[in-house]
């Protein structure tokens, strides 16, 4: 199945859904890696919607890329649970220790606030094993050295 055909497909897939553009762009995400200029005309065009309604959305949803980025992907949770458990300084680590190899996003709530700070890679929900917060960092610096090496621990509940 060609790119043409994969497109018609899901767009066939969603003909009959009330609401279909969101669904629709992430099946092509997934699909293409990317929503771009060719895809979003012919999702408008299918979706009875102005060009500039759709790439509206895909412009306002970190979720959808205009190319595809083939490096693998981390996502930490910049929500306010996990900012309080000192996501901001892993996601300084995180950039700073992977450099342009992978891409590190914030993304906002992964479901698991009250274990977090909250990472995905794929679609796989993680909680960070950080011993301490930042604050707690201040307070105890004798410690900083554990925390700047997070371990990144399955979700079972995911
Ligand atoms: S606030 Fe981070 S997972 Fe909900």
């Amino acid at each position: 199945m060609n790119r043409a055909e994969r497109l018609a497909a899901i767009l066939a897939d969603f003909a009959k859904v009330e609401g279909a553009l969101l669904p629709v762009l992430h099946e092509v995400q997934a699909a293409f890696g990317c929503v771009d200029a060719e895809a979003e005309a012919t999702i408008a065009a299918a979706l009875n919607l102005s060009r500039a309604e759709v790439h509206g959305v895909v412009s306002f949803y970190h979720d959808f890329t205009a190319a595809p980025d083939p490096r693998p992907c981390l996502e930490l949770c910049g929500a306010e649970a996990c900012q309080a458990r000192g996501v901001d300084a892993l996601l300084a680590a995180a950039r700073q220790t992977a450099g342009e190899r992978v891409r590190v996003k914030t993304v906002y709530c992964l479901g698991l606030c009250s274990a977090g700070p909250a990472a995905r890679t794929g679609d796989r929900p993680a909680v960070i094993t950080a011993p301490q917060s930042e604050r707690t960092k201040r307070s105890q610096p004798a410690l900083n050295d554990s925390a700047l090496r997070p371990s990144v621990a399955p979700n079972d509940a995911a």
